[in-house]
């Protein structure tokens, strides 16, 4: 048994996806939640400067008593997660795009991926490609510009919805059936996707198998929590304003 938070960090918001699956599943579990969002967007930064971010997040949290850390970010996991492992002493989890569940279901064999430059020219992204879609049409699509308007506030309207657009539309040409939401930040536009894209394509993301993953984690470890109540405390290190909106104003935010 072990009483200490949970520890979840992205570049922005997009984590919160995830916060809301894992509270949902493991609810006696105290959680921090901390937004990098002074350096958002991770999308085009190198892969060292994501390591170097995530484990400056990484130390936060541990610093803060956490006993195991999500990585709620699929930039942050494809680009650091195997050497933060081998450089922390705690139990990790990641995220990753959902290309095995899309490879599995797909009918067409045409599946989209909507991510970030980041994840996508990753060596994980490409193994994970290689090792469960090898026979499968994988039509990757970098999402320039999207977490940058979610982290403003923006998750419908034109300005969306013109991204979306371009993005989604050469995918729909193209027939695929499923679509991977492949960066945390994406499933706050699960509406507007919706409203663009034809029913029968089946849109996936990560947040339940993550959730999942991290009970399992937390068993395997012995490090349960047994706590009636539960604390849940969110810091950011830029504007509060975003994380504000997407908790609609019901927790207080902590700068650092
Ligand atoms: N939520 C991050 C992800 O899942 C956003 C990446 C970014 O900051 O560009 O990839």
């Amino acid at each position: 048994m072990n009483n200490s938070p949970i520890g979840i960090f992205d570049s922005g918001i997009g984590g919160i996806t995830i916060l809301n699956s894992i509270k949902k599943i493991l609810p006696n579990e105290n959680i921090i939640y901390l937004s990098d969002n002074l350096n958002s967007p991770y999308g085009n930064k190198s892969k060292d400067k994501i390591y170097k971010l995530s484990s400056k997040n990484t130390q936060f949290l541990i610093d803060n008593g956490c006993k195991l850390i999500v990585v709620a970010c699929n930039t942050a996991t494809t680009n650091s997660i195997e050497e933060l492992r081998s450089n922390f002493k705690i139990p990790f989890i990641g995220i990753e795009p959902a290309i095995k569940p899309a490879a599995i279901q797909t009918k067409s064999g045409m599946v989209g991926v909507l991510a970030t430059k980041g994840t996508l020219s990753s060596r994980l992204f490409s193994k994970t490609v290689n090792d469960h879609a090898k026979n499968i049409n994988i039509i990757e699509q970098n999402a320039e510009g999207l977490v940058e308007l979610i982290e403003k506030g923006f998750f419908d309207g034109n300005k969306i919805e013109k991204k979306l657009k371009k993005y989604l539309f050469p995918m729909v040409d193209k027939g695929i059936d499923h679509l991977v939401l492949g960066c945390t930040h994406y499933p706050l536009l699960i509406k507007t996707i919706r409203s663009l894209i034809p029913k029968n394509i089946k849109i996936i993301d990560s947040g339940k198998a993550v959730a999942k993953q991290t009970k399992i984690l937390i068993q395997k470890n012995n490090i349960e929590s047994n706590l009636i109540e539960v604390k849940y405390l969110f810091y950011c290190n830029g504007s509060p304003k975003s994380l504000n909106t997407i908790l609609n104003n019901k927790f207080a935010i902590n700068s650092i």
